[in-house]
Parts: C-alpha cells; structure tokens; sequence
C-alpha cells in the first residue's frame, strides 16, 4: 500500500517529538525557567490555550473532551479540572508519559484517559469536543481538512483547531526551508494555511451536517503564531 502524505507526516513528527524535541518540549510546558525566545513562545501558548478553553462552557461536567494531539497535556489537565472527561491522545509516548505525571500531581489522573497512537484511529466514536491545539500545524490543507471531517463526524457540540496562518513572509520562510536539506535534528516544517479560505470550505463542506465556522483568533507572541478556529453545530 502507497503510504498517505499524513501517515509520513505523522512519522516523522512521532520521531521529532517522541525523541529529538522530547526534553524541549517538557521544559517549555513546565513552569521552569527557559529563554527570552522561549518565554515568548510559552506566552503565546498559555494565551491560546486560555483562548481554545474560553470558547468552552465554563462547566465541563458530564462531557466528554478529546485532546488531539495531547503533548504533555496541559489542556487535558485544564479541562479535567473544569470537570470533563478527557480522552488524550499523541503518538509521542514520551510526552504521554509527561502529560501522565502532571495529571497525576495536579489530582485529574482519574478524568484523563491517555492513548498513545493516532489522534484519529485511537479516538472514541463520540464525543462532545475536540481541541486539536498547534497538533495540525505541521499538515498540509488536504490532511487538515481530512483530519477535521474525522473530527466532526465524532463531536455533538464544537471542534477547536489551531493552524499556522499563511502570511507572505511565513510562506517565503516555508518555500526557503524546503530547498534546505534536510538534516536529521530539523524540525518538520510547518505548513501554512489561508485559514479564511480553509474556514470557508469547512463551512461548505459541514454545511448540510449542521456545523458553521463560528470564530477565529490569531495569536502572535514573539516566534509564536497561531490561529484558533471553532467549527460548532448550528
Ligand atoms: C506542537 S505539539 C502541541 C501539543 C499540545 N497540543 C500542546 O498544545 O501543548 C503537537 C503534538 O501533536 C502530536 N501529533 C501530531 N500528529 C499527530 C497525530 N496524527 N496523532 C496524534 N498526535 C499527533 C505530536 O506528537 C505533538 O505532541
């Protein structure tokens, strides 16, 4: 069998963030000290997960939430605390095994349910929600797009996903790092998307479904950039 675009994708980000970024990615989402840049970064992130978490209801109870693309789970923790269920899924064991120690020393480990594998093979049939944050970023607009129909055909209420939002500068930055060889410790580029375009065509395509493109923020801090989109049913 061909191997899919997504599944290489996916391979990769497996290597890059179960091995390479692994120890980088533990100190970002931890309270530790880490650079200026990464002070930034971290800034950027904590406003964006306050953002996805705020397009929520305030109680949590009783519904079920799957987090796409956990990391080391901070979203996860924060809903769990909020009352949901959480279903938590990477591929990255790694950060799984993070995210596990945190939810357990912050006292939701009974609320999380962690899966390692595939945001979409491992998820339930059914859920209230999904948050898939900075977990699409590195996906072309096809695999984005094919990713969220999975999403949608499994959530009752809302669907919130981040994209790197295209910008001319950003799409030259991209261009460039594609005629650079790519060496081992890289990280897998990321793909930007005209997001205005990509919440156009969800909304055609989820249209007869029941579902709208209802908001979207952009979030910029330092070398952080992202773009938060809420899908909800009508
Ligand atoms: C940039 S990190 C963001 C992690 C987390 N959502 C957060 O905001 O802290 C992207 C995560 O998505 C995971 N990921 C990427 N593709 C995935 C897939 N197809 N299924 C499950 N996890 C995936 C990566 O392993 C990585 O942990």
């Amino acid at each position: 069998m061909q191997e899919s675009n997504y599944t290489r994708r996916r391979d990769q980000l497996t290597t890059y963030f179960d091995e390479t970024a692994a120890n980088a990615w533990r100190a970002l989402t931890s309270n530790n000290p880490v650079s200026r840049v990464r002070e930034t970064v971290r800034a950027g992130r904590d406003e964006m997960r306050t953002t996805l978490l705020d397009w929520l209801p305030p109680d949590l109870s009783g519904t079920t939430l799957l987090d796409a693309g956990c990391g080391t789970g901070s979203l996860s923790i924060d809903a769990a605390r909020r009352g949901a269920r959480v279903i938590a899924i990477d591929v990255a064991g790694s950060l799984v095994e993070i995210a596990e120690k945190r939810a357990a020393r912050e006292g939701v480990l009974g609320a999380i349910e962690f899966r390692v594998g595939d945001m979409l093979a491992e998820s339930p049939a059914e859920v209230d929600f999904v948050v898939a944050m900075d977990s699409l970023i590195h996906y072309n607009v096809n695999d984005v797009q094919a990713v969220i129909a999975g999403f949608v055909s499994r959530a009752r209420h809302s669907v919130l996903f981040t994209s790197a939002p295209w910008t001319p500068p950003l799409a030259m930055m991209h261009f460039v790092g594609r005629l650079i060889p790519h060496r081992h410790h890289r990280a897998p580029s990321i793909e930007p998307i005209k997001v205005g375009e990509l919440m156009a065509t969800l909304d055609e395509n989820h249209r007869q479904d029941g579902w709208r493109a209802a908001r979207t923020r952009r979030i910029r801090s330092g070398f952080y950039f992202s773009q938060a989109v809420e899908l909800t049913q009508c």
